[in-house]
């Protein structure tokens, strides 16, 4: 069997950890198996550049952060626009390459993507990466576990300093659209204010919140904001209003306008803080790697079985595939009720509702 495989969309902790688990496990299975590496992404396919992948090349790379085959961003909305043109150009380079299979590792738009090319009648089998965990159909996602250790990380170095200066310290996590990562991060730190796009919030409350910690002996306090944290009147907009007062209000995130809030309100020595893209960085956490494991034997599973047109999930600690056609298009929200929240409530963290 000939396999391309591509790392598409934003990268994150795992994604060589992945192609490990399914390049020895494929050429174990396949013994005339050959590998070709697309580079960067549905770019690669789109510009015809990849190149032989030996088995060797899977070896030593379990613990290696990023992509060993590169990234890109290709949106699905300009594939829409551009024509036919780009798809074209995919599948005439996977004829080309005499492909019997395409295995790609990427988020939302990476499955969309995939579902199209699926459509198309090109064999695609998608594996979920993202820090974000908000693939539609799966508990977990690969990258997830090592960005909530590192959020994890950053604040409950903050927490210390914070104390020290009697702070209120407002991290911004990443997640534009989710929180996640958020929530997970900050319950594992101990944040007192979290702040979840699916939750919108009230400032009022916000600053409410603050002031309630901060008035007690332990005078700071962490705010944990997703990057895509809204308020209640935002929420109310349609996207392209709220994105034009964003705009117009000079970009700023909810995490600055929350700390002006703050520091305005209470005279509380607040800082920002936004450790970016440092969540995706470095290599995958042990939980990770043995999910990586897991999943990339499993998608060499269903490329060896010609199980074709779906992608890896793990549900109730199971691993198994949904159909691309399935999941394409939907994104797994926090649900408000989520047991993480509840439990979060129960320990006095505010969510600013
Ligand atoms: O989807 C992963 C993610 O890290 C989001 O949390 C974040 O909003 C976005 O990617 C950042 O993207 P970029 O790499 O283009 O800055």
């Amino acid at each position: 069997m000939k396999i391309g495989l591509l790392t598409s969309g934003g990268d994150c902790a795992g994604l060589n950890a992945v192609m490990r688990g399914f390049g020895k496990t494929i050429y174990t299975l396949d013994k005339g198996a050959e590998l070709y590496g697309i580079t960067d992404g549905y770019a690669g396919l789109v510009n015809g550049e990849w190149r032989k992948m030996d088995r060797d090349e899977f070896s030593g790379i379990l613990t290696l952060g990023g992509t060993i085959l590169g990234t890109s961003r290709l949106p699905y909305k300009k594939l829409i626009t551009e024509g036919a043109d780009k798809i074209d150009a995919m599948k005439a380079n996977y004829k080309k390459m005499g492909l019997d299979a395409l295995v790609v590792l990427g988020g939302n738009g990476t499955h969309k993507t995939a579902a199209l090319l699926s459509k198309e009648g090109l064999n695609v089998v998608g594996l979920p990466k993202t820090i974000d965990n908000d693939i539609w159909g799966t508990d977990m996602t690969f990258g997830f576990y090592s960005a909530v250790d590192v959020a994890t990380e950053c604040i409950d170095r903050l927490a210390t300093t914070a104390a020290s200066h009697r702070r209120t310290m407002v991290i911004e996590i990443m997640g534009n659209k989710t929180g996640w990562l958020t929530l997970y991060a900050g319950v594992a730190a101990g944040a007192d204010v979290i702040l979840i796009p699916e939750i919108p919030f009230d400032l009022d409350k916000v600053v409410e919140a603050v002031a309630k910690r901060t008035e007690r002996k332990k005078a700071f306090c962490i705010v944990a904001a997703a990057e895509g944290a809204i308020d209640k009147r935002e929420a109310a907009l349609d996207k392209k209003e709220r994105e034009r007062r964003k705009a117009a209000a000079g970009g700023l995130n909810a995490s600055a306008r929350i700390a002006a809030a703050v520091s305005e309100r209470l005279q509380n020595e607040t800082r920002v803080v936004v450790p970016g893209h440092i969540q995706r960085g470095g290599g995958p956490s042990p939980l990770d790697r043995a999910l990586c494991t897991e999943m990339g034997v499993y998608a060499a599973r269903l490329v060896y079985e010609k199980r074709f047109g779906v992608t890896v999930a793990t549900t109730g600690g199971a691993l198994t595939a949904n159909r691309l056609a399935d999941i394409a298009g939907k994104t797994k929200f926090v649900p408000a009720e989520h047991e993480l929240v509840r439990a979060a409530r129960s320990v006095g963290v505010s969510f600013g509702d």
